[in-house]
C-alpha cells in the first residue's frame, strides 16, 4: 500500500469531525472518496497533508509513519495536494505558479522536464503562460492546481473536488488529464461530492458520511447499494 490511513479521529475545536476513518490506496490505484457537503472529505485530505493534527489514528505513506509531520516534509516525501479552493498564487503567472512547484520538491526529473510535462497534460494552460492566476477561468485554475501538483513530481496525488463548479465540457477534459497522470504510474485520491463526477477509471470507492466511512468497494458495488446511493445522491 502506498497510503494507509487507520482509525483517524480528528477534532476541530470541540467538534468530532472524523470518526475512526480508515482507508488504503495501493500502488497505481485511483481511489475516490465520495461524500455530501460537510461529510469530512477536505478534513481527511488536510489531515493527511499535516494541516490538521489527528487526536488519534495513524497515517502511513510508503511504509513510513507521517502522522504529525509538518506539511512541507509530507509534500517533500511525495504527496502532491490540489486543495478545493485551488491554492494557486493569484498574483503570479501560470508559468511562475508551475515553476514554483518544481522548487518545492527535489526529484530525479529536471524542473524543465516537469514543467513541460505539466503543459503536455494540460495543453489548455500553454496559451495562458503569462497570465496571472486572477486572469484565468475557474476551470483553468483547477487545471493549474493539478498541474502544480504534477510539477512537484509526487508519488501520490490528493485532489480535492477538482471537478466542482466546472462546466460539463471541461469536466471530461480534466478527467482525461487525470487519467494520463494515472497511466504514468501515479496513485490518486479524489474527493468528490457529486457521484456523477466519479471517473470511470476509479479502482476503489469510499463513502464518507458525517465523518464516518460507511461504504467501501468497487464503483459497481455502489451502484447496487441502494441505501448508500440514496445518501450520496442527496435523496436521504
Ligand atoms: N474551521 C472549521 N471550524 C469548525 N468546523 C469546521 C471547520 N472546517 C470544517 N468544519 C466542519 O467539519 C465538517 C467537515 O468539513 P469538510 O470541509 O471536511 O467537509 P467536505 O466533505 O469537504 O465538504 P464539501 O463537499 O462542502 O467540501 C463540516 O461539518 C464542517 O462544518
Ligand atoms: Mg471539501
Amino acid at each position: 500500500m502506498i497510503l494507509e490511513v487507520k482509525q483517524l479521529n480528528v477534532f476541530i475545536k470541540t467538534s468530532h469531525i472524523l470518526r475512526d476513518v480508515s482507508f488504503a490506496v495501493g500502488e497505481k490505484e485511483v481511489v475516490c472518496i465520495i461524500g455530501r457537503n460537510g461529510a469530512g472529505k477536505s478534513t481527511t485530505l488536510k489531515t493527511i497533508m499535516g494541516f490538521l493534527k489527528p487526536e488519534s489514528g495513524s497515517i502511513r505513506f510508503m511504509d513510513r509513519e507521517i502522522t504529525g509531520m509538518p506539511t512541507f516534509q509530507i509534500a517533500n516525501m511525495g504527496i502532491g495536494f490540489a486543495p478545493e479552493e485551488s491554492g494557486i498564487f493569484p498574483d503570479l503567472s501560470v508559468e511562475e505558479n508551475i515553476e514554483m512547484a518544481t522548487w518545492q520538491r527535489h526529484s530525479s526529473h529536471s524542473p524543465e522536464e516537469r514543467t513541460s510535462l505539466a503543459y503536455d497534460v494540460f495543453p489548455a494552460l500553454t496559451k495562458y503562460r503569462k497570465r496571472k492566476g486572477t486572469q484565468i477561468s475557474g476551470g483553468e485554475r483547477k487545471m493549474l492546481s493539478v498541474a502544480r501538483a504534477l510539477a512537484m513530481d509526487p508519488h501520490l496525488f490528493l485532489l480535492d473536488e477538482c471537478f466542482e463548479g466546472l462546466s460539463p465540457i471541461v469536466i471530461p477534459k480534466i478527467a482525461e488529464s487525470i487519467h494520463e497522470i494515472v497511466k504514468m504510474g501515479h496513485s490518486i485520491v479524489l474527493a468528490e461530492s457529486n457521484i456523477y463526477h466519479i471517473p470511470d477509471f476509479t479502482d476503489k470507492l469510499y463513502v464518507i458520511e458525517r465523518g464516518e466511512i460507511i461504504f467501501s468497494g468497487k464503483p459497481i458495488d455502489l451502484k447496487n447499494d441502494k441505501a448508500v446511493l440514496k445518501i450520496v445522491s442527496g435523496a436521504a
